[in-house]
């Protein structure tokens, strides 16, 4: 029921629309949250919640010119018919079973403020005041808020380091609750030369930004946990006093977008991907003056993700910050990770033989303007010491 506008007057005529009911169609073909977000859209309601735009009502033009006013249509938080955040018993719920389903997790949370919000709260939710809590001295920022929050005691690991190319290295966990920040590790089930996942390995917790390597938005990641150490409540707890309380359903929808999207063919997805870096780093290796990391830098590597690719610049007498400024602003092509004496390239699902074309092409062009250093160890930057040793004396 509604009042009628009569040009730019309401008048007090009655005007009923019928809506679509709210239960969800059928979409058997999307997956859970993609369908009750579609469902939601095609209902005609009216909004007299947030946020503002009203469903791309009031976006501002600047970005819909970019983007269109889809985004927006979808942009909601908790409405009824799309579910609870903390307490899901619909699409939610459904979504989170079968990420957990592909994960081999006990059970999945999917998480709005990044794999950082995950860390803290499985930190929190393991440690209390006073507990001691080992970790690698080079951990994430998250990994040390959440010691803060927690009121715990850290006690750090050395990684090991590798002076030559001036990188971290692993770590050998201790046993007690093991937590794993598995932020750049969200594909390792998929593909069998990948490294093993956490779980796998007995982690009792695991966060994975399956917005790095997998395919959903920024910020949306997955906190899976496995065996019977963690105390759900507590961590469930934990999370509700971390993230919003508006959660976008893009972002969750997103999630369960790659989750379905990887469930199609687990086994085979990331072949293609896989086969590209490999060909990619062959390439790369033949250019003069560039080296590729590989598990002769540590005997200890257990293994290496595939889909990475460090390369190390020092014999062309760059840094990787150098290095990075040519790729970058003359060639626009981005690195993921930028180091003393080298940078790392992320591949993906969504990386092609384009993408490697220009890139081994943008590699060539580094080897040809800065011809090779006859003395091989030369380095911009030299690491007397490792930079966590640095840190702790
Ligand atoms: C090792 C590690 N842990 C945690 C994070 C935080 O992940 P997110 O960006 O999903 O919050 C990052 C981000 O780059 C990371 O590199």
């Amino acid at each position: 029921m509604g009042i009628q506008q009569n040009g730019n007057h309401l008048t007090d005529e009655i005007t009923i629309v019928n809506v679509k009911p709210k239960t969800i169609p059928n979409c058997s073909h999307l997956p859970p949250l993609v369908s009750a977000l579609k469902a939601s859209a095609e209902r005609n309601t009216v909004a007299f919640h947030f946020p503002g735009h009203k469903r791309g009502e009031a976006a501002p033009s600047s970005l819909t010119g970019l983007i269109g006013t889809k985004p927006f249509l979808h942009d909601v938080t908790e409405i009824p018919e799309l579910d609870r955040f903390f307490c899901p018993k619909g699409p939610l719920l459904e979504a989170k079973k079968l990420a957990a389903e592909l994960f081999g997790a006990k059970e999945t949370w999917f998480l709005v403020g990044g794999t950082s919000c995950g860390v803290q709260a499985a930190v929190m939710a393991t440690c209390s005041p006073g507990d001691t809590i080992i970790l690698p001295r080079n951990a994430h920022i998250s990994a040390t808020t959440g010691v803060i929050f927690s009121g715990a005691i850290p006690k750090y690991i050395i990684p090991e380091h590798n002076a030559d190319w001036d990188v971290a290295l692993g770590v050998t966990p201790a046993q007690e609750s093991l937590i794993v920040d598995e932020a750049h590790g969200a594909h390792f089930k998929f593909h069998l030369e990948m490294p093993k996942t956490a779980l796998d390995q007995g982690a009792d917790i695991s966060i994975q930004s399956t917005h790095k390597v997998l395919s959903s938005f920024s910020q949306s990641s997955m906190l899976h946990i496995s065996g019977d150490m963690i105390d759900r409540e507590r961590l469930q707890k934990c999370l509700h006093s971390l993230q919003s309380t508006s959660p976008s359903w893009l972002l969750l929808a997103s999630l369960d977008a790659a989750r379905h999207q990887l469930s199609t063919s687990p086994n085979t997805i990331f072949n293609e991907a896989v086969k590209l870096a490999k060909e990619a780093k062959i390439l790369i290796s033949k250019i003069p003056g560039i080296s590729v990391l590989d598990l002769s830098a540590s005997p200890d590597f257990p293994g290496m993700d595939p889909l990475r690719i460090t390369v190390g610049v020092w014999r062309l007498g760059l840094s990787g910050f150098q290095a990075n400024e040519i790729l970058d602003n003359k060639l626009g092509i981005i690195p993921e990770l930028v180091g003393t004496n080298s940078v790392t390239l992320a591949f993906s699902l969504g990386t092609t033989r384009e993408h490697v074309s220009r890139l081994v092409s943008g590699l060539k062009y580094l080897s040809t303007t800065f011809p090779v250093r006859k003395c091989e160890k030369e380095k911009i930057f030299v690491a007397e010491n490792a930079p966590c040793t640095v840190i702790l004396s």
